[in-house]
């Protein structure tokens, strides 16, 4: 079943959801944070050093259902629903954790931080610990016959087209899966919210879909260039966050984070490497490109310093390469510079650089080099000679296969990830799975460094005699040796 909602969540919001001050305390128990940005503290009885809790997550000593455990010399007692209120009173309780102080006012052992709590947080953590490692204690989207995975698509507005193909792509695999059997008894159902195009509405659309409390994790889904708000507001939520649609991942991502697509930079790279091995003077003179790039826009300065360091790594001299950005006035240097260019490595979206080229008759003499998925074919089209790099054989069809690609990732978690459904069991088990194949890339795997699948792309060229596109090769990386600084 497909379940699509549009306009208001809450309204959708059914007996499976939990209310809302479940999960505000089943969000500061796992998380450390109850998602609204009101910082909880975290201090160590022993040095008295203060820590934002999300480094203290109670989960992170008492374990994802409040279990006894030991943890070296420490033993860590159970706190679970049965356990903790029979033996305590609620303020009791909450005195323990604010103050790590017993109900027989002895200060418990220092291994346990304490914590700074609004009312509300502390109402809604005593509440959370009633159904704690209880049979209610379910996380979000997960029910005994379902788990519900959220995936936020342009259903309207001008990205519609594409969203919508998303959609359907998304249904058929779903339907393709469940229709393999359950996996621990539950089937698979993908709840489509519509972000109408809008990157604004796109975090208005994650905070509701968050607050209604029934996504175990995102999927897929097309996420703007420009996604840093995206990404800081699912990435404190710890949710799972799996291939998100987009060439911009977050540097550095949490380990919520798997995202499939090569980086814009990654790209780069290999298309760099792959024309130092292709030019026809190979050896004989230094190569010189020129980077033509839109200041503009971030994610440019992310590729534009990549190339640089593919350079470094290349073992070639700094002036291998130099940079002209489309804002500035060119003065004679850098008219000489482009004169002697044999290369011109474009890097901005298509419309910017047309004047530009417009202007440089010359440059059709020389080999381009860009990213097919950020130019386009049609700017492709307009050079002589020119080596493109993409993911996808052909422009965005592959786009769907990693659609697809997300829910089989997803599967194999919950695979693994056991019948006692746990959001923090499941990324550990994603995280371990040994090589995932997604069709015509190769395959890969994540680690605590490693939060992008893919890295380069297929070559091709364009060929202004035959007017075809020719793929050249294989999947080809980006070489990646250390950097000396
Ligand atoms: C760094 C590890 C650690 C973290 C993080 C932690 N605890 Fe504890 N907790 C302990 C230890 C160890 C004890 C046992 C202390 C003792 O008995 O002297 C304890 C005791 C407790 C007790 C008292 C249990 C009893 O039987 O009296 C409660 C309640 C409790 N923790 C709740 C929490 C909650 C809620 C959080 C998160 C807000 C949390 N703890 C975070 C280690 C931790």
């Amino acid at each position: 079943m497909l379940l699509l909602i549009i306009g208001n969540w809450m309204a959708a919001v059914d007996a499976h959801s939990q209310d809302a001050e479940l999960l505000l305390g089943r969000s500061i128990y796992h998380k450390g944070t109850d998602a609204s940005g009101s910082l909880i503290r975290a201090q160590l009885a022993l040095t008295g050093q203060v820590f934002p809790a999300t480094e203290f997550a109670c989960v992170n000593c008492h374990g994802v259902d409040g279990e006894a455990g030991q943890e070296g010399e420490v033993s860590i007692p159970a706190i679970n629903a049965p356990q903790l209120l029979a033996r305590n009173s609620a303020s009791s309780v909450l005195k323990v954790i604010t103050q790590g102080l017993n109900n027989r006012q002895q200060a418990i052992s220092p291994a346990m931080p304490r914590y700074t709590l609004s009312r509300a947080q502390g109402q809604a953590l005593l509440r959370y610990l009633s159904i704690l490692g209880s049979a209610e204690d379910l996380d979000p989207g997960v029910t005994d016959s379902e788990v519900h995975f959220a995936t936020l698509l342009p259903l309207t507005g001008k990205l519609s087209a594409r969203g919508q193909a998303l959609q359907s792509t998304l249904a058929t695999c779903i339907a393709r899966v469940n229709r393999q059997g359950l996996i621990y008894g539950r089937k698979l159902v993908l709840d489509v919210i519509d972000y109408q195009s809008s990157p604004e509405q796109l975090v208005a659309a994650s905070k509701r879909l968050l607050l209604a409390g029934r996504s175990f994790a995102l999927l897929s889904g097309d996420v703007p260039e420009d996604n840093v708000k995206f990404y800081t507001f699912w990435e404190q939520t710890r949710t799972p966050v799996i291939a998100p649609l987009t060439f911009n991942p977050q540097p550095h991502a949490a380990d919520s984070f798997f995202y499939f697509l090569p980086s814009w930079a990654d790209q780069a790279r290999a298309l760099l490497d792959y024309w130092l091995d292709y030019r026809p003077q190979a050896r004989r003179t230094l190569p010189k490109l020129i980077v033509v790039y839109d200041e503009r826009i971030n994610t440019t300065k992310l590729v534009t310093s990549a190339l640089a360091q593919q350079i470094q790594r290349q073992h070639l001299p700094k002036s291998t390469i130099s940079f002209i950005s489309l804002a500035a006035k060119l003065g004679a240097g850098e008219q000489q510079e482009l004169t002697n260019a044999e290369a011109i490595f474009f890097v901005a979206e298509a419309d910017a650089i047309k004047t530009f080229i417009a202007q440089q008759p010359e440059l059709s003499e020389k080999i381009w080099l860009g990213l097919l998925d950020m130019l386009g074919p049609n700017f492709a089209k307009l050079s002589r000679n020119s080596l493109w790099i993409s993911p996808f054989l052909e422009n965005h069809v592959g786009e769907q296969d990693v659609a697809c690609a997300a829910v089989d990732f997803a599967v194999a978690g919950l695979k693994v990830a056991g019948k006692h459904l746990r959001q923090a069991h499941f990324l550990k088990a994603l995280t371990q799975l040994e090589s995932f194949a997604v069709k015509s890339m190769p395959a890969f795997k994540f680690d605590a460094n490693q939060r992008v699948g893919a890295r380069g792309g297929f070559i091709s060229i364009w060929d202004a005699t035959t007017l075809t596109f020719r793929q050249v090769n294989d999947w080809i990386m980006p070489l990646e040796t250390e950097i000396k600084r």
